[in-house]
């Protein structure tokens, strides 16, 4: 029997059936605005030090800068000193954010040995404490994002979320994987319909929802109450309407046209020019931008291009240039694989 929450409070906002996860380096301000304007009903900043942002370090201030008038937005934070964990939410909490999220999953051994992310779950004591006042700083929507456990043999899902619960957490969002397994194998999902079934404060589930289908799917097989997509998104930012339209009617959009895909682009880079600058901002999204175009003809001259473009101006030109060379070829078929979904559709472009 798990521990019942503490709090009466409701807070004022509740997270949504499906989200888009952090993923740190990829969901920046322009990722994010992005998704929201193709229906994402709600964004996590990227993860951000506790500490940094006490001593207003400027690195942690750079990055909440990002989120100046982004609504809904949750921030996550890492850290694991009481006093930093009460600061940073004090001033969370005062810059305004819908949420506060405790990232408790974070895998990378620096911060593991650090006794943060994963790392903190280990210490179940220490958790309680900082869990206590990041509750006591704030009545905004608190939550945390966990693992599994270490690795198979650790499995402490069920304490952390009677900790979470206990502490009065107003959600908690579960990446059904082990420290161990990184982001690799099979994410399972019978650990959340556990974990649903065990607690009484809302669970998120996370781990290889890549589409409409697979969003149904967890949410039926698990019960949970909402989806958190991380990767499915990549270069995919229609999937949170297709999942939402889906569950709604049943109905399944058709997928991005090609030229739906080059708008959406070409909106992505501007807006990192314009959060980041050039060419950094440019830069940045060298990663993102083949995930665009993943399985069109002819991408990788076009990549190669662009790794070594960073304006704007000479990107937009580069991919534009592409585009009508493509619709030159106006009976050839093109294969789209939405990474990271096996989906494969064609289109006849023309
Ligand atoms: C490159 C990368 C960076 C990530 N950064 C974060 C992070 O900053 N905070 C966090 O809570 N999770 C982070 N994650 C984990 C994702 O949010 C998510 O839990 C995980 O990828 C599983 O979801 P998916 O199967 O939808 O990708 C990261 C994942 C990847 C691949």
């Amino acid at each position: 029997m798990a521990i019942k929450p503490p709090r009466n409070i409701k807070p004022n906002f509740e997270f949504p059936q499906v989200m888009l996860a952090p993923v740190a380096g990829v969901t920046d301000r322009a990722n994010r605005e992005i998704a929201r304007s193709l229906g994402c009903p709600l964004t996590f900043s990227e993860l951000i030090s506790a500490r940094g942002i006490k001593e207003k370090n400027k690195g942690s201030m750079q990055m909440l800068e990002e989120c100046r008038g982004e609504h809904p937005l949750v921030v996550q934070v890492f850290g694991n000193e009481i006093d930093s964990m009460y600061e940073a939410v004090r001033f969370l909490d005062d810059m305004g954010v819908e949420g506060i999220n405790l990232n408790l999953g974070c895998p990378v051994k620096k911060v593991f040995k650090n006794k943060s992310g994963c790392g903190l779950t280990v210490f179940p004591t220490e958790l309680v404490y900082v869990i206590r006042a990041m509750r006591k700083a704030t009545d905004r929507h608190l939550s945390v994002k966990i693992r599994a456990g270490v690795n198979h043999r650790s499995l402490h899902y069920r304490l952390i979320g009677d900790i979470a619960q206990g502490e009065g957490c107003d959600a908690i969002i579960f990446h059904a994987r082990t420290r161990m397994m990184g982001f690799g194998g099979e994410a399972q999902w019978h650990w959340i319909r556990d974990l649903k079934e065990y607690l009484d404060i809302p669970v998120i589930g996370n781990g290889d929802v890549v589409d409409a289908v697979s969003a149904k799917r967890m949410l039926d097989q698990t019960g949970c109450d909402g989806v958190m997509i991380a990767r499915g998104s990549y270069g995919n930012p229609w999937i949170f309407q297709e999942i939402l339209d889906y569950l709604n009617d049943g109905r399944l959009l058709s997928p991005p046209s090609l030229q739906d895909r080059l708008e959406t682009l070409l909106r992505h880079l501007r807006l990192a020019a314009e959060w980041k600058g050039e060419p950094r901002g440019i830069r940045e999204m060298r990663k993102q931008f083949g995930w665009y175009i993943k399985g069109y003809r002819n991408v990788r001259p076009l990549r190669e291009a662009v790794n070594r473009l960073d304006s704007l101006k000479e990107v937009t030109a580069a991919i534009n240039q592409w585009a009508e060379n493509l619709s030159a070829d106006p009976y050839e078929t093109y294969e789209i694989a939405a990474p990271p979904s096996n989906r494969a559709v064609s289109l006849r472009i023309g």
